[in-house]
């Protein structure tokens, strides 16, 4: 039980290109760490509801035209407004599960071209994550899913067709918003693999969603005991 016995809460952040599979991941891991009885939120970034958050919901659905660095700002913005929040739930004992934060902002404005020193800058004083889980999936890559075929007569006849595959980039949604571009996201991987410092667990995100879900839950339930009694620090980049 990680939460409210004086120790504060985890800061743990999820990362992945979209579509990797990280919004249904946080989900579940909020209801099994809420099942431990373990004070939790789920928080996700761009937070769509502020005022900073609309302007960025329009540029991403493609209603409104900002300019690259205009744009790394305002999700900046969107992070810091919401820092002083932050920290007072992880201070009170709250563990956050956060879906993508300032290294989704380095990395996909550095696809872009910007230069990182410049991305990574206005992300310096936010909370540095206890833990960032990085939910490896290629855009190209296949992601296998299984069905069950039933012959009816005389006996069921049960096959497991393992040689269906769906393409990350095929399933549902996918090119429905800026960003989501094979290209693109090629880019932007390449960006958060030079990201990785010593608080990233690399999790391989084409496995079965119940082995993925299973290895987020020893993560957080680890740092969440470890980080109970550790100083809350900022970004150092
Ligand atoms: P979402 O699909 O998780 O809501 O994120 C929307 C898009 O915004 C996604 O393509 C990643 C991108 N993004 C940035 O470019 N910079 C940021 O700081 C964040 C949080 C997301
Ligand atoms: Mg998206």
């Amino acid at each position: 039980n990680g939460g409210g016995k004086g120790g504060r809460g985890a800061l743990i952040v999820l990362e992945g290109l979209d579509r990797s599979g990280k919004s249904s991941q946080s989900a579940r891991l909020l209801s099994f760490l809420e099942g431990k009885g373990c004070a939790t939120e789920g928080w996700r970034f761009p937070d769509r509801d502020t005022s900073v958050g609309k302007m960025i919901s329009a540029y991403l659905a493609n209603e409104s035209q900002l300019d690259d660095r205009t744009i790394h700002l305002l999700f900046s913005a969107n992070r810091w407004e919401k820092r002083s929040l932050m920290e007072s739930k992880l201070l009170g004992g709250t563990t956050l599960v956060v879906d993508r934060y300032s290294y989704s902002g380095v990395a996909f404005s550095a696809a872009k071209g910007l230069d990182i020193g410049w991305c990574k800058a206005p992300e310096v004083g936010l909370l540095a994550p206890d833990l960032v889980i990085y939910l490896d999936v290629q855009p190209e890559q296949k992601v296998a899913f299984s069905a069950v075929v039933y012959s009816g007569y005389p006996k069921f006849l049960m096959v497991n067709v393992n040689l269906l595959f769906q393409k990350a980039a095929e399933r549902g949604g996918y090119g429905g918003e800026r960003y989501e571009r094979v290209e693109f996201q090629k880019r932007v991987a390449e960006h958060y693999h030079s990201l990785r410092d010593s608080t990233w667990k690399v999790v391989d995100g084409s496995l079965p969603m119940e082995t993925v879900e299973e290895q987020l839950r020893e993560l957080a339930m680890n740092c969440i005991s470890e980080c109970q009694d550790k100083q809350l620090t900022n970004l150092p980049w």
